[in-house]
Parts: structure tokens; C-alpha cells; sequence
């Protein structure tokens, strides 16, 4: 395996040059290009027949889902939808699945970032479907925040009824990536075994796709969604929907003039931004070019180890005897390992509780680092740990990507030993 050239990433993100830590994806250099270049040069409408036209055209309808379909590992170009964000592509999914849902219908959940809940629970309430919820709980005993999602908490909750299980591929509070392959695995088996007639399966990618390889068809999955301006791309989101489903459960929901068939723009009503969906095509290139492999995987296994080295001292750090002591609490697997990305959450408890907002407040008092607190739109995760947090409070997230380094986690813990004196 080739290492991250970590200077390398940096380099593609002039951002990064001033020294600021960002905690999050910047745009990379061609991606801005691209955006740039299709604006002063492409900006035309499409389908016309002049030269300028055809090339915008095939541009932003042949060039960006070919790229996106790539990133999903999806087998067509059809089974691509651009969104203006993946909030909006689910809900734009859900709507156009109204006639696919009958009264009694039931729907498993997570209490995740609301874009991949909200849309199924109106969907569910328009059509009279049941909502139910897997829950995240404990593996430390010690830190009842300690939580992540385990599949036989899920299994139980299959029955000949469930017709829609929605979940997130890695939380963008908890840090973990969920076994998804296994997950789908053991849900279909059980799906059938109890005689279920129709299962979709939607899973939430936005906060796993900027440190994970995406592959929808070893997943087995029916809709996929991650968000590009998370993936050193500008803010536009592509959502996978699998070319049956695409033709059997989802209606179309743009003008009734328009040749639609059963290809993905049943589900494009107004066009996203052009130039934001060329710009798409720089992502794909960027990626590429952090391996000599010219491989995905190449360079996701290259990310993964380097996040590793960020992930590491962080914990480290947060879960020492001294800082479990004060009260600090991991909300989230506390272990390092092939599963955590540098996604880290954590609250302060206990005698000497503070606010996470007062933790912030110190990073922001210092400068030169963007690290946040709140409940990130994962309200309803955060709402239903216990004992009970401060939803609004939330907790103080740090998070970052394979373009951060060691030099900057060490930064950002002499700032967290500051906060927590
Ligand atoms: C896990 C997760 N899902 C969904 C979203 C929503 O994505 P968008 O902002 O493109 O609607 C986010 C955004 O932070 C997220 O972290």
C-alpha cells in the first residue's frame, strides 16, 4: 500500500495555504477550475445543436454522472441524480415513492442526520406507513455515550411489513463506519425469511464518503447519497438510485411533458447548477491522483491509514485516566481502528461540567481553527442519549480529513488541555 504524500493533498487546496485548520473538506484546485472554466466558457442551454451547446451538454449529462457513477460503483450512468443537496435528494426520492407505499407499510430508521429520516417519516405519515427506530447503544459500560448501531438490535425489528429500512453509513456525530455489506446481508436473509415482499434500503454516505470508498453494488443497496462540497467538491449532492427501483417504485416528479422514461431525471425537477454539476468532475481526478495506482481503493486505503494517525492521539488524549477524571466523554466508540474516522465527539460531564459551547469558545478566542459545537442536524440522536444532553449544546465536534496532520492534531489537543484546566 502506498502512503498518503500528504503535502501533495495539501497542495491541491489553496485554502490550506494560509494555515488555518479547517475541520472539513475545502474544493480542490481542479474542481475550481472546472466550475470556473464551464462558466466563461459553456454557459449555453442544453439540447440545442450548435457546437457550444453539444459540449455543454454532454458535459454536464454524459461527463458528471459518469464520474459520479464511478464514486457509487453503480453499473449506469441512469441510475445517477444530481441534487442541490443531499437533504433535497432524498426528500425529491421520497416524494416521488408516494405511490409505492401502502397504508401499514413499515419503515426502519435511524435518529440520524435528519436528511435521511425527515424524508421518510412524511413519507410515512402521507401514506400511512409505521415508523420504527434502530437504536445506537453502549459499549463501554462505563460511558453510556458510548454508543454505535449493532445489528442485532436491528434484526428483531424485520418483519413481513418492513418495506423501507433507511440508516447512515457512518454518523457524522459518532465516527463509525457500519458494516454495511453485513448489515444489508443479514436484513435480506432475515427480510426473507419472514416473507418480507419489498425491501429498499437508503443509506446515508454524506459523512462516510469523504474517508470511505463507496460501493453500492457489493453493498447490495437500492439509494445511496453523499454530498460533493464534503468531498473536496462544490455544494451539490448526487443521489444512487438502482435502476430497478428507479423503473418499479419512483414516479416522476418533474413536468408531465417531459420524456422522462425510466431514466433518473424523474427525480432532477429544475436543473441543479450546470457549472456546479461539471465541477463535480474534478472530484473523481483528485482522488485518482493521491495513489500511483490510479485506483479508488488505492486511495481510500492511503486515507484511511493516514486518518488513522489523527484519530489515534486524539482519543488518546480524550479518553486518558486525567480527562475521563474531569468529565470528558466520548460520544462514540472510544477505540481507534480500521472503523473510526477522525469524526471525534465528545461532552463534559460530572462535577465540573461545562458547556460544549464554552469549549468552543476557547478554539474561537484562540483563531486559526474551524472546529464547532451543537447537534450538527443529528437532533434526534443527540435528543435520545442518556442521561440527557442539552440538544442545543450539544456536543464539541473536531473534524477532520486526510489533508490534516499530525502537527495539527497536536495543535488542536494543547488548545482542548487549555479548555479542560
Ligand atoms: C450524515 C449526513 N447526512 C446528510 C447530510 C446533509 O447533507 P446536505 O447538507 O447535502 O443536505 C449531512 C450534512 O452534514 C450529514 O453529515
Amino acid at each position: 500500500m502506498h502512503l498518503l504524500d500528504v503535502d501533495y493533498a495539501r497542495s491541491q487546496f489553496p485554502a490550506l495555504k494560509t494555515g488555518f485548520i479547517y475541520g472539513g473538506s475545502q474544493v480542490a484546485v481542479n474542481v475550481a477550475d472546472r466550475i470556473y472554466e464551464y462558466l466563461l466558457h459553456h454557459n449555453v442551454q442544453f439540447g440545442a445543436d450548435y457546437s457550444v451547446s453539444v459540449e455543454s451538454t454532454r458535459r454536464v449529462m454524459e461527463d458528471a454522472p459518469e464520474a459520479a457513477m464511478k464514486l457509487f460503483n453503480a453499473q449506469s450512468r441512469d441510475e445517477i441524480v444530481f441534487g442541490a443537496s443531499s437533504t433535497i435528494n432524498l426528500e425529491n426520492l421520497a416524494r416521488g415513492m408516494d405511490g409505492a407505499i401502502q397504508t401499514g407499510d413499515e419503515f426502519i430508521i435511524t435518529r440520524e442526520h435528519e436528511a435521511n429520516a425527515g424524508p421518510w417519516k412524511r413519507l410515512a405519515l402521507r401514506r400511512g406507513a409505521v415508523v420504527k427506530y434502530w437504536t445506537p447503544t453502549p459499549i463501554n459500560p462505563n460511558n453510556p455515550y458510548s454508543v454505535v448501531y449493532k445489528v442485532e438490535e436491528l434484526l428483531p425489528l424485520i418483519t413481513a411489513k418492513t418495506r423501507i429500512l433507511a440508516f447512515t453509513a457512518c454518523s457524522n456525530i459518532l465516527g463509525t463506519i457500519l458494516p454495511i455489506k453485513d448489515i444489508v446481508q443479514a436484513v435480506r436473509t432475515a427480510a426473507k425469511e419472514k416473507g418480507t415482499k419489498k425491501l429498499e434500503i437508503s443509506v446515508d454516505c454524506v459523512a462516510y464518503a469523504p474517508h470511505r470508498r463507496i460501493d453500492v453494488r457489493d453493498w447490495d443497496i437500492d439509494f445511496c447519497v453523499f454530498s460533493f462540497y464534503k468531498v473536496y467538491g462544490p455544494h451539490i449532492s448526487a443521489l444512487y438510485v438502482r435502476l430497478s427501483s428507479l423503473h418499479d417504485s419512483v414516479a416522476a416528479i418533474t413536468h408531465h411533458f417531459l420524456k422522462v422514461d425510466k431514466k433518473s431525471y424523474k427525480l432532477q425537477p429544475g436543473g441543479p447548477g450546470y457549472e456546479l454539476v461539471y465541477g463535480t468532475t474534478g472530484v473523481l481526478p483528485y482522488l485518482l491522483s493521491l495513489t500511483p495506482e490510479n485506483d479508488l481503493q488505492a486511495s481510500f486505503d492511503a486515507i484511511a491509514a493516514h486518518e488513522q494517525k489523527l484519530v489515534q492521539p486524539l482519543l488518546a488524549f480524550l479518553t486518558a485516566p486525567k480527562q475521563i477524571e474531569r468529565g470528558v466523554r466520548i460520544v462514540g466508540a472510544e477505540n481507534a481502528g480500521v472503523t473510526r474516522v477522525p469524526t471525534i465527539s465528545f461532552i463534559v460531564v460530572g462535577e465540573r461540567a461545562t458547556k460544549s459551547s464554552d469549549i468552543v469558545k476557547v478554539f474561537d478566542k484562540k483563531g486559526g481553527i474551524g472546529i464547532r459545537f451543537g447537534h450538527f442536524y443529528a437532533y434526534s440522536l443527540i435528543d435520545e442519549l442518556e442521561p440527557k444532553i442539552d440538544v442545543d449544546d450539544g456536543v464539541v465536534r473536531i473534524s477532520l480529513v486526510h489533508y490534516n496532520t499530525v502537527e495539527e492534531v497536536e495543535r488542536i489537543i494543547e488548545i482542548l488541555k487549555e479548555a479542560l484546566e
